[in-house]
């Protein structure tokens, strides 16, 4: 297939981009791996496509190895600017929907992000992961169970988010650890944390990939959500999100593809007084609520 605006080619030009197509698959014919065989040649087929699809110049495609270029430049221990661009691309969503097939119920996954940290601190159940980060309290309650509604003990329970300005603790420069934490479900598999009523924010937007979205007149900023991953033995782990139901950056548009209906939560606004659910008091302060249920597939499928 070719775009409308793409000039006539002859037939002679169409045998000698596709003989050029044969043999550069035909040069990985020896792969040992199977796989990798298989990879890189449907990689050579479709790169060829596209290039052939577009009729790419020279000049767009030393510009596409600049910007290459400055997404590895800009990359190191602390920033991937690849896994970005895999997500401003849907690259990201795209392999979670591959191998996280909708299982009996199970909750949907969605994409990780740069911000996890796996050294969180541990809280109790009923705790607050917020470690002095500032946003409106928010319990979040609800249950891990298995794909056959049974109760999912012990379930280890990862937590992080952005606070009320939208950066998450590793984007200040002090080394703080906040709104992060994990905890683990009860012999109901139960759970439940105060965090913070989620708000929008923007994805790192300051590199090469930010000015991509500029050029192309997207925007960077994500809709309002809360990370979670749950492991429990025998189970597929989960790597998902919770969405604040009326957020209108739903609608405007996720801009790493991440929510699904499925993930779209009710955060209940609680007027001031209102007693909290573990026996507390906020006084003046508003607080919110959400509840969660997690259902995790097998593992293996
Ligand atoms: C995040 O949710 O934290 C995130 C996800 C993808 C890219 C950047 C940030
Ligand atoms: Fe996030």
């Amino acid at each position: 297939m070719t775009t409308d605006t793409a000039a006539p080619i002859s037939p002679q030009q169409q045998v000698l981009e596709d003989e050029l197509v044969a043999t550069v698959v035909a040069s990985f014919d020896g792969t040992p791996d199977p796989r990798l065989k298989q990879v890189m040649q449907s990689l050579t087929r479709h790169l060829h496509a596209f290039i052939r699809d577009v009729r790419l110049t020279a000049a767009e495609w030393n510009k596409a190895i600049e910007f290459l270029t400055a997404v590895g430049h800009i990359t190191d221990d602390r920033r991937q600017e690849f896994v970005l661009l895999s997500d401003v691309l849907g690259a990201s969503m795209q392999t979670i929907a591959v191998n996280n097939q909708a299982h009996k119920g199970a909750t949907d996954a969605t994409v990780f992000g740069p911000f996890f940290v796996d050294d969180a601190p541990e809280i109790p159940l009923g705790g607050d992961i917020a470690g002095g980060a500032t946003g409106q309290p928010c319990w979040i309650e609800g249950t891990v169970t298995d794909t056959d509604g049974n109760p999912v003990a012990g379930a280890r329970i990862e937590v992080w988010e952005c606070d009320e300005d939208g950066f998450y603790d590793v984007q200040y420069t002090d080394d703080r650890m906040a709104a992060r934490a994990h905890l683990f479900s009860d012999e109901h598999g139960a759970y439940r944390f105060w965090g913070l009523t989620p708000v929008p924010y923007p994805i790192p937007h300051d590199g090469p990939v930010g000015k991509m979205l500029e050029a192309v007149g997207r925007s960077p900023v994500r809709a309002s959500h809360l990370h979670f991953m749950v492991t429990a033995e025998n189970l597929r782990t989960l790597v998902t999100h919770i969405f604040v139901d009326g957020d209108p950056q739903i609608e405007v548009g996720d801009s790493v593809f991440g929510v699904k209906n499925s993930l779209i939560k009710e955060f209940a606004q609680q007027a001031p007084g209102t007693p909290t659910p573990d026996g507390g008091d906020l006084g003046d302060h508003t607080w919110a609520r959400a509840r969660f249920d997690i259902v995790l597939a097998p593992a293996g499928i």
